[in-house]
């Protein structure tokens, strides 16, 4: 049986988990919405938004160590967990679910109605 949670998302199909390079970012658009997918080397997966909160640097290009991910453009650090900007700067980028189903990675997405509040 679903959660309430899960029942509010779109599972949308992103890649093969075997495709995906360990700490290297992968970009999946859906929808106008732009994600930055990572492989971490545990294989734990991280997906969030793929710009950057200061100036739209594209997370997906930053450089991977440990769960947190370094804007390529001005190396600000992100916590791929929770999508948090660490100090001293400050910030936050939105983060996804995902699952692994038969060796293909879904990302969910909120619903509209969820995504505008
Ligand atoms: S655009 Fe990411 S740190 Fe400036």
């Amino acid at each position: 049986m679903k959660t309430q949670a899960e029942q509010q998302l779109i599972w949308v199909q992103a890649v093969l988990y075997e495709d995906l390079a360990f700490n290297t970012g992968k970009t999946i658009r859906y929808q106008g919405e732009e994600v930055a997918l990572f492989k971490l080397k545990s294989g734990k997966l991280q997906a969030l938004q793929n710009r950057c909160p200061h100036k739209e640097g594209v997370l997906a290009e930053g450089i991977v160590c440990d769960d947190h991910v370094f804007c390529p453009m001005h190396d600000r650090k992100i916590h791929l967990p929770s999508g948090l900007v660490q100090a001293p700067d400050t910030g936050c980028v939105r983060t996804y679910v995902t699952k692994v189903d038969d060796g293909t990675v879904y990302i969910g997405f909120p619903t509209t109605k969820e995504m505008a509040s």
